[in-house]
């Protein structure tokens, strides 16, 4: 069946030091479930390097935020996929929806950095979720439709083993405010049958399909004992292992 991934977006938090002290928390802490469960982390770009090192004697992969789609070129301030996969950095999370609605990040860019991290041998968490008055309006399927469309376009069913959803409804993110455990399963089953009709079903019973919004050691184990739950992306509570290794365990 499908193996749980638990993953800690940092988001821009830590420092060289905090971020270190972390890597190396939870690389203690997750030991005993990592036999089960996938652990990533993802650190913003600086600490990249320092936070493989702490998490090297362990089975926590380390993973970026964002990538850009071109080649290594004049691209003043961007990061290339293909310098993470130079450093061995193995996944990149792509289509958050602060990039989305802080940055700006259409599907169409999006689209463009999934196919490029794809190229370069990087697993992508593809984020994808409603806002508040587009969940109101029941607006929350054609929305997700949309963002799957947009930001797979021209993936090929082969890169899909390399893909892994991530469901986050922005109006759970960072509000103390989670989806109801249904309320995520049938994001999630809606996200599935989106993959089954677009794919195969093969590729739809096996892609992990993570929920992030406000999860913390105390919703964990509802939420990922849902049938089409597959792990969490979290952000706040991924910041200190006292938080982040309960919701590790929650998934082994
Ligand atoms: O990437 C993580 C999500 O944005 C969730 O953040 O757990 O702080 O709500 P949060």
């Amino acid at each position: 069946m499908r193996r749980y991934l638990i993953a800690g977006n940092w988001k821009m938090n830590t420092n060289r030091d905090t971020a270190v002290s972390l890597a190396k928390s939870i690389a203690d802490g997750s030991q005993a479930a990592t036999g089960s469960v996938d652990v990533l982390v993802c650190p913003p770009f600086p600490y990249l390097i320092p936070v493989q090192d702490a998490a090297s004697e362990s089975q926590v992969t380390v993973g970026a935020q964002n990538c850009y789609f071109e080649e290594p070129g004049a691209f003043t301030g961007e990061v290339a996929a293909e310098m993470l996969a130079d450093l061995g950095i193995q996944s990149v999370i792509l289509g958050h929806s602060e990039r989305r609605h802080v940055l700006g990040e259409t599907d169409a860019i999006i689209n463009r950095k999934v196919l490029k991290s794809l190229e370069k041998g990087l697993q992508v968490v593809l984020c994808v979720g409603e806002l508040l008055e587009e969940r109101e309006a029941e607006k929350t399927n054609d929305v997700l439709d949309e963002q799957m469309a947009g930001g797979l376009a021209s993936v090929s069913a082969e890169q899909m083993a390399n893909v892994v959803i991530a469901y986050e409804p922005v109006w759970a993110i960072g509000t103390g405010k989670t989806a109801s455990p249904e309320q995520a399963d049938s994001a999630h089953a809606h996200l599935r049958k989106w993959l089954e009709s677009h794919y195969t079903s093969e590729i739809a019973n096996g892609m992990r399909i993570l929920y992030g919004g406000s999860v913390k050691p105390a919703n964990a184990v509802e939420l990922l004992s849902q049938e089409n739950v597959d792990g969490a992306l979290v952000g706040g509570a991924s910041l200190t292992a006292e938080n982040f290794v309960p919701i590790i365990e929650a998934g082994a």
